[in-house]
This record gives structure tokens, C-alpha cells and sequence, in this order.
């Protein structure tokens, strides 16, 4: 027989491992799990993924390495980011964005089976899905990195870094701020996870909400133990004229049982050209997306409208998180 010959160099250096960031094979389920330099390190390596896609577009850091997408719940931007982010870093992905409905969880299959089968093949597993906690299940399932993209009304971190990250580049700094959240906080899984990670920095909160969709007191008096000043009100134009950082949400249809509430709150909140020239001039406002009609579209052209921009970070922070959580940064 003839011998064969080797496929792969042994020496290929591609594949050499790095863990500055500590991340190394971990699962990203809370923001709470980030130290405050591991933020900074995130923040820069997602400072070099932006020159790099600006320069040349794309790399082969993470070259034939396979990123599993399992989306239960419905999603535009993070699924996108977190494709294109896979494939800029030159690996690919298994995407079940669309069709849960004709994988095998149809049939009845767990999230345990459904997340141990996909990490058969895949180097990491990217979950969003409708109960608060499943993060954690799937986590305990799989031996791959599992990185939370929504669990229920529960957290969402990747999204919270990116909108920390926005808030950093937008405005240079994360101390002395004053950040207005508005609409439904108590649903608002973004907000839960951002509100928790800006509390370690020098930030004044105002909390906009109806009294139904008010934050969670959790959340609230963990910011309130941090020694954080903390206001809330009904009315966005108590907080307009001082606010640095007005972050919109929308009433989260899908988290109400009784839809007639849903319908007299959906449209509580409206941000108008109107109510937008009385805030600061260097003021920024952002929303997870997607918008149903809190944000009027006119005020899409103003400058301060960062939620496009957000979006765009949002595949920077996923290119970060990914070559971290697969030892390359
Ligand atoms: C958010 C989510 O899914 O929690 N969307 C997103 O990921 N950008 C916000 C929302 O759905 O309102």
C-alpha cells in the first residue's frame, strides 16, 4: 500500500490558541459573569475587528470552525450579526433561524437532544429562546461553548455590549453619564442586561415606564445597592433636556397573555422631532431594534440617532466574542 501522505502540517500555527481575554471555551449566559477589564479587552478586540472588516473585509482566524445558530424566537439583526461576524473571521454556520418549526424540536425533541446533536458538529452553539433560563439548561447540556442570544424576558449580554460599546464610541466615556431608559422595562430583556452592566460605571439612571412595565425590582435594587442615583417617572420629558443617553424599547408584544393590555400600552411612548429638540445636542438615542412606533422615522437623519450605528457594532462585539469563546483572542 502506498503511504499516504499528510493532509495537515503539524507545524500550521493557524490554529495556535490564545486567551487573553479569559474566555477561552467559556459560556457567555449573564453579563454579570464579565470582569470590568474583561469589558475593556472585549471592547478593544472589537476596536481591531473594525479596522480589519473596514481594510480588507474579512479573515481566516476562525477557519474551520462552526458556529451552530438555534433561534426559537424570532430575530433579524442578532442572527444576522452573529452570521456574518462567523463568516468575516472565515468560519461558517449552521443556521436554524427560521425553521424551528421543521427541525426535529417539532417532533418533540428536548433543548438537551436538540443542543447535544448540534454540538456534534459545531465549535459553539448560539440560543435564543422564549423561557428565561434556557440559556443555562443548554449550557449545562453542551461541552461547547453555549452564548445566550435571549432567554425569554431573562438576559440578553451579547446585545448589552454592544450597546455599551455604542454608548463608549458615541460618546467617548462611560462615567458621568445620565442614561434615560424607556418603555417596557420589565419585559425588556436588553434593558435588564445593559441596565446591570452600566452600574458599575458612574451613571445616573431614569427609568421611563407606565407603572406595568416598570423594571423589575431585582434589577432595580441591585443598582440601588450599588449606590447608584435611580429616578423614575411616566414622562420622557421630565428626562429629555438632561438625559446623555436615551435608550427606547418596545412594548415586547409576545411577553403579554392578555392582549388588550398589550394594545393600551403599545403606544405610550412616541419619540417625535418635537420631543427630540429639547434634548441635549450631544445627547445620543439608541433602541435595540426592532422599532414598531416609538421612534419616529424622521428622526432617523437626525445625528444623534445612533440605532443604526448600534446595529453595525453589533457585528464587531459578536467578532470579539466569537474568536474569544474559541481561544483566538
Ligand atoms: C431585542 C430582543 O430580541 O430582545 N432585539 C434584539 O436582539 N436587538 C429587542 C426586542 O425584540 O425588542
Amino acid at each position: 500500500m502506498v503511504e499516504r501522505k499528510r493532509l495537515f502540517d503539524d507545524q500550521d500555527t493557524r490554529m495556535l490558541p490564545g486567551n487573553a481575554s479569559g474566555l477561552h471555551g467559556e459560556d457567555i449566559i449573564s453579563v454579570s459573569q464579565f470582569t470590568t477589564e474583561q469589558l475593556a479587552y472585549i471592547f478593544d478586540v472589537a476596536q481591531e475587528m473594525r479596522g480589519m472588516v473596514e481594510r480588507v473585509g474579512g479573515t481566516d482566524l476562525l477557519r474551520g470552525r462552526v458556529l451552530a445558530c438555534l433561534f426559537y424566537e424570532p430575530s433579524t439583526r442578532t442572527s444576522a450579526s452573529f452570521i456574518a461576524a462567523m463568516e468575516r473571521l472565515g468560519g461558517s454556520v449552521i443556521p436554524i433561524t427560521q425553521g424551528v418549526q421543521f427541525s426535529s424540536v417539532s417532533k418533540g425533541e428536548t433543548l438537551h437532544d436538540t443542543i447535544r446533536t448540534l454540538e456534534q458538529y459545531s465549535d459553539v452553539i448560539v440560543l435564543r429562546h422564549p423561557e428565561t433560563g434556557s440559556a443555562d439548561i443548554a449550557a449545562a447540556a453542551a461541552d461547547v461553548p453555549v452564548i445566550n442570544a435571549g432567554d425569554g424576558a431573562g438576559e440578553h449580554p451579547t446585545q448589552a455590549l454592544l450597546d455599551l460599546f455604542t454608548i463608549k464610541e458615541e460618546l467617548g466615556t462611560l462615567d458621568g453619564l445620565h442614561v434615560a431608559m424607556v418603555g417596557d422595562l420589565r419585559h425588556g430583556r436588553t434593558v435588564h442586561s445593559l441596565t446591570q452592566l452600566l452600574g458599575r460605571y458612574d451613571v445616573r439612571f431614569t427609568f421611563v415606564s407606565p407603572e406595568v412595565l416598570r423594571l423589575p425590582l431585582d434589577y432595580m435594587n441591585q443598582i440601588k445597592d450599588a449606590g447608584k442615583d435611580v429616578r423614575e417617572t411616566y414622562n420622557v420629558a421630565d428626562v429629555i433636556g438632561n438625559a446623555d443617553v436615551l435608550y427606547v424599547t418596545r412594548v415586547q408584544k409576545e411577553r403579554f397573555s392578555d392582549l388588550a393590555q398589550y394594545e393600551s400600552l403599545k403606544d405610550y411612548y412616541r419619540i417625535t422631532p418635537d420631543l427630540m429638540a429639547q434634548a441635549k445636542e450631544r445627547a445620543i438615542i439608541m433602541h435595540p431594534l426592532p422599532r414598531v412606533n416609538e421612534i419616529d422615522v424622521r428622526i432617523d437623519t437626525d445625528p444623534r440617532a445612533a440605532y443604526f450605528r448600534q446595529v453595525r457594532n453589533g457585528m464587531y462585539i459578536r467578532m470579539a466574542l466569537l474568536a474569544a469563546v474559541l481561544g483566538r483572542a
